[in-house]
């Protein structure tokens, strides 16, 4: 089951480590669903030939898959793209991640702009909505293996905070107003 909490926001300590409050507080599925995140839990392990990962992928209309290693060996620019992971932003289409080995941990900002903190592990994956201001980091086991998904022509950009005005940004609002 995915796992996922408010974030205690202390500076002080490593960003790959859990940042759980004291005490915890967890978020249920359904807080993430109001968010316009989706989770899904992938059963089995044969990615190509699971059926439900198809069903979605033919649903939701993902047309490109592939996959990402982010560790110090596989990843060119390790550094550099953590530092670029980590920073708060929003994208113009949803961002799709199945967690295929590893583990690692996806923030999302709530209504209030709290920080929920989503534990990614094999067989997680998650939906996040266009528009939705979010980062990622590894924790310390410091590797993940991830399928991409992308409706179409993949757009990996991102669009640092503030991007209040960016139309993924205000329609993201109306959804969340909406529902
Ligand atoms: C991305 C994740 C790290 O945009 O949010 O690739
Ligand atoms: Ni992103």
């Amino acid at each position: 089951m995915v796992s996922a909490w408010f974030m205690n926001e202390d500076k002080s300590v490593d960003q790959r480590e859990p940042h759980q409050m004291d005490p915890p507080q967890p978020v249920q599925l359904e807080k993430l669903a109001e968010l316009g995140v989706l989770y899904l839990k992938i059963e089995s392990d044969d990615w190509d030939k699971d059926e439900a990962l198809s069903k979605i992928r033919k649903e939701r209309g993902y047309t490109y898959e592939d996959c990402i290693t982010v560790s110090r060996e596989k990843l060119p620019n390790y550094e550099e793209k953590l530092k670029v992971f980590f920073q708060e932003h929003i994208h113009d289409d949803e961002e799709i991640r199945l967690c295929t080995e590893g583990s690692g941990y996806f923030d999302v900002r709530d209504r209030d702009d709290r920080w929920i903190r989503i534990e990614l592990n094999k067989g997680d994956m998650i939906i996040l909505p266009a528009g939705i201001y979010h980062r990622f980091t590894l924790d310390t086991k410091n590797y993940i293996q991830a399928r991409r998904y992308f409706v179409g022509d993949p757009v990996w950009t991102p669009i640092n905070r503030p991007a209040d005005e960016h139309v993924a940004r205000k329609q993201y609002i109306t959804n969340l107003q909406k529902a």
